[in-house]
């Protein structure tokens, strides 16, 4: 399907999203934020697919939410159309691990995107950072939450209430991303970890990621015991059957994704 404001593709088992408003250093409009959704959905239901990267260039993985769209705004109009609840929740019901492969500016909205997803790649270009008081408003994509869950208070109380910008080193000494590679690597380093994730079996993929974010939402004890449920339902699948067979065998295992 031709978008706009993003190009898609896929890789094998991968699909690779890319943000495409570079002259707007990917600010986050509502038809941009739609077609990530519409995409993300499709991905998600295509059997094909094991997991999908978002990107955005080098210059920026997005900075922000797009200002010029959101000057005019009034309260009304925001809370009628449900704004960013209405386009940016899509990626929250995407079931398949997703990874964020960011380079250059990951601010406001954009580093709320990046924090949606599974998975953070840095490059070494980037930064990171809740700016909007800078603006009159505050996060509203989930910063103010989803920051201090990776970060601790101290550290997103500091960026959203200073605007200052995290670079790679320190976001990954915070927590915020998994790993840093050097800018030229990003994409052949984002894309490998993807491969790999699609390789696996693609519902013990899917629970993996099921029970991760659980971790987020309820108690250890419930948490612990959906876990222990979601490993009881492997064994219901032929992935785990093989996989261990093959461990047993010595050989590689072929997964079927079922
Ligand atoms: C609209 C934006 C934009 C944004 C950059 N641009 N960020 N347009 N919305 N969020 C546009 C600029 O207006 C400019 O357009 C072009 O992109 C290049 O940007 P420059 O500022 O000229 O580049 P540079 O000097 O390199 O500075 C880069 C930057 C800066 C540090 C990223 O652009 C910046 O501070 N942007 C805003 C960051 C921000 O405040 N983000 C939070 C947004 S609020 P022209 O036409 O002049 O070339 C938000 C709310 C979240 O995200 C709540 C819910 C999602």
């Amino acid at each position: 399907m031709p978008y706009e404001f993003i190009l898609t593709e896929t890789r094998g088992r991968v699909a690779l999203i890319r943000l495409n408003r570079s002259k707007q250093m990917n600010a986050l409009n509502p038809k941009l934020m739609q077609e990530l959704g519409q995409a993300l959905d499709g991905y998600d239901a295509d059997d094909g697919v094991g997991a999908i990267v978002i990107t955005g260039n080098e210059k920026a993985f997005a900075a922000g939410a797009d200002i010029a769209v959101m000057q005019n705004y009034s309260f009304m109009d925001v809370y009628k159309s449900n704004y960013i609840t209405r386009d940016w929740e899509h990626i929250r019901n995407i079931r398949k691990p997703v990874i964020a492969a960011v380079a250059g500016y990951a601010l406001g909205g954009g580093c709320e995107l990046a924090m949606m997803c599974d998975i953070v790649i840095a490059a070494e270009s980037a930064k990171f950072g809740q700016p909007e008081i800078n603006l009159g408003t505050f996060p509203g994509a989930g910063g103010t939450q989803r920051l201090p869950r990776a970060v601790g208070k101290a550290k997103a109380m500091d960026l959203c209430l200073s605007a200052r910008m995290m670079d790679a080193a320190e976001a990954e000494r915070s927590g915020l991303v998994s790993r840093v590679v050097p800018s030229d690597k990003l994409m052949d380093e984002a894309l490998a970890v993807a491969e790999k994730i699609a390789s696996y079996s693609l519902p013990v993929a899917m629970m993996v990621k099921e029970a991760v974010n659980r971790a987020y939402e309820t108690t250890l004890s419930e948490g612990v015991h959906f876990e222990r449920r979601m490993f009881h339902a492997t064994f219901g699948l032929d992935d785990q059957k093989e996989g261990m067979a093959a461990f047993v065998e010595k050989r590689k295992p072929v997964f079927k994704h079922r």
